[in-house]
């Protein structure tokens, strides 16, 4: 096909889009780390992602509980150089995604990003699956401290307490908090429409959250191929800001 015939067929899945939300009155939109590239946070797998890039231990394993437990410093060097990206916007994506919301067309975003990007951006219903960068807590007394005062500490970051404070994010090896699957499935099994962007879909539970969809429309919104292109409606391979601003 011309680059003139892939753009004619790109604008006409754009226009597929947007006719599906105005059939739609419960889209659930299913996002991960390809929702807040567009923004400057790199993604994990993609070829320039956290998980291609030199480290003394693998990024999975440094984001993992054992590797907080045993190695906590070296932990807290990689997340304020790579998971504090506190000068970062809202892009198109979340802002279309906050105003959808408030349209009454969207009831919920299922988020596996730590960024609270889409709060920023005014979306309300935000489930975080695997937590927030922006809420860290005292594993002795439970003192609540953000992401600034992690970001501007040294080496380990310590309580008034004198205890260990720990970001509320979910490490390998952890358990996701139930009252937010909770709601997370929820939301999923009651939409009439599930749209997923931004993620390899690679990482369990989350991943398996989008099998309770049971509406009218699914669409897939990726760069790359997922192992769910197949299931979808609708398949837009391209940068999901760009999509969005689109409809
Ligand atoms: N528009 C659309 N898709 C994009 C964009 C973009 N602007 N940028 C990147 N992508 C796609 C990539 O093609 C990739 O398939 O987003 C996907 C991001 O996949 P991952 O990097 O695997 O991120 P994610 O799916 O969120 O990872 C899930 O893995 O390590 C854990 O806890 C971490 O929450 C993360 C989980």
């Amino acid at each position: 096909m011309t680059v003139k015939g892939n753009l004619a067929a790109a604008e006409e899945k754009v226009k597929l889009l947007k006719e599906y939300v105005e059939e739609c009155s419960s889209v659930v939109f299913f996002g991960g780390a390809g929702v807040s590239t567009e923004s400057g946070i790199p993604d994990f797998r993609s070829t320039d992602g956290l998980y291609h890039q030199e480290w003394n231990y693998p990024p999975e394993t440094i984001l993992s509980h054992t590797f907080f437990l045993n190695h906590t410093e070296e932990f807290y060097r990689f997340y304020r150089k790579k998971m504090l990206c506190l000068e970062a916007k809202p892009n198109a994506a979340h802002e279309k995604l906050a105003e959808l919301e408030k349209r009454g067309k969207l009831t919920a975003v299922v988020t596996q990003n730590i960024d609270g990007l889409h709060q920023m951006a005014g979306s309300r219903c935000v489930y975080e699956l695997h937590g927030s960068v922006h809420r860290n807590y005292c594993q002795r007394c439970g003192a609540f401290y953000d992401a600034r005062y992690i970001l501007e500490s040294e080496g380990v970051p310590r309580c008034s307490c004198g205890g260990v404070v720990k970001p509320d994010m979910v490490l390998y090896e952890e358990g996701l908090d139930s009252q937010v699957l909770r709601g997370a499935v929820n939301a999923i099994s009651r939409a009439d429409m599930l749209i997923i962007g931004g993620t390899s879909l690679a990482v369990y539970p989350a991943a398996g959250l989008i099998d309770y969809f049971s509406g009218k429309h699914l669409v897939l919104i990726n760069r790359d191929a997922t192992p769910r292109d197949g299931q979808a409606d609708l398949l837009i391979q391209g940068n999901i800001g760009e999509v969005f601003r689109g409809i």
